[in-house]
């Protein structure tokens, strides 16, 4: 499938729904304290979106092979859960935890993605270093995405920043092109394989990407729980995810979703 171009009009729409995401995830992440559940959490999430006229993308979104719809409005993913952990009234955060919360919403046609991933309380040395670095892949994206840049380049400063480092990027998840859908055409990986090399994206003015890397401490590898959703590290150390929806302009890139730019 080709590589929609958004025009400045449409540029103009999704900055509105990836504000309204980045609304809501700064009050989250702001909320997100010990004692406080994912399930309260999920709850503000789903309100904030309907307050403000816009659909929560991920609540109900179906299951690729399972009769189980994802239940909420956000991804709450605890210590070794990376991605898709469902939220619930009986998680309750503790000190020393991190959490990552994803969040999409539809707001007049056009998608906003984001996520990030917090301390709660005080945490690790080695648990703030991996959100320090994962955050960091994040911003080389931010930092080096303009019109005529191939993403490959781009994907393997992201891999030898998590390596340096000492951790693992994850293979298994990859961002992706947004507009009027939340998925759409290109894939966007964290890494360089032959897969890209063959099939690179050569960044274009009007392009609009979800960019989302997925940074373990230990071993790259993952499995899903039997919920169907719930990814975990196999050998459960901890993972964090960090996400912006951002579009290619004239020179550079824009940041639509800037959850911690706020205020
Ligand atoms: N940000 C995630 C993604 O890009 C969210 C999907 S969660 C789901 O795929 F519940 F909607 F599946
Ligand atoms: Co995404």
């Amino acid at each position: 499938m080709p590589i929609t171009l958004r025009s400045r009009r449409e540029i103009e729409m999704l900055r509105n729904a990836g504000r309204l995401v980045a609304e809501v995830l700064s009050k989250l992440k702001e909320y997100a304290k010990p004692g406080v559940s994912t399930g309260e959490l999920d709850e503000m999430a789903l309100e904030m979106a309907h307050e403000a006229g816009a659909i929560a993308l991920f609540k109900d979104y179906p299951h690729p092979y399972m009769d189980c719809p994802f239940p909420g409005a956000i991804c709450a993913s605890v210590n070794e859960q990376l991605v898709h952990g469902i939220p619930s009234r009986k998680v309750i955060l503790e000190e020393g935890d991190i959490l990552s919360v994803d969040y999409g919403v539809k707001l007049n046609g056009y998608c906003g993605d984001a996520a990030f991933t917090t301390g709660i309380g005080q945490i690790s040395p080695q648990r703030q270093k991996l959100l320090d670095v994962t955050d960091g892949l994040l911003k080389i994206a931010v930092e080096n995405m303009a019109p005529g840049v191939k993403w490959s380049a781009i994907a393997g400063m992201m891999e030898a920043e998590a390596k340096a480092a000492g951790f693992s990027v994850v293979k298994d998840y990859v961002g992706h092109g947004i507009g009027t859908e939340m998925h759409e055409d290109p894939k966007v990986p964290n890494f360089v394989s032959r897969e890209l090399l063959r099939n690179d994206t050569v960044l274009k003015e009007g392009m609009v990407l979800a960019v989302e890397p997925m940074v373990n401490i230990g071993t790259a590898s993952v499995k899903t729980l039997p919920d169907g959703w719930t990814v975990i590290t196999k050998d459960k150390k901890c993972s964090a995810h960090f996400e912006y929806t951002i579009a290619v302009v004239q020179g550079g890139c824009e940041v639509l979703t800037p959850w911690d730019q706020l205020g």
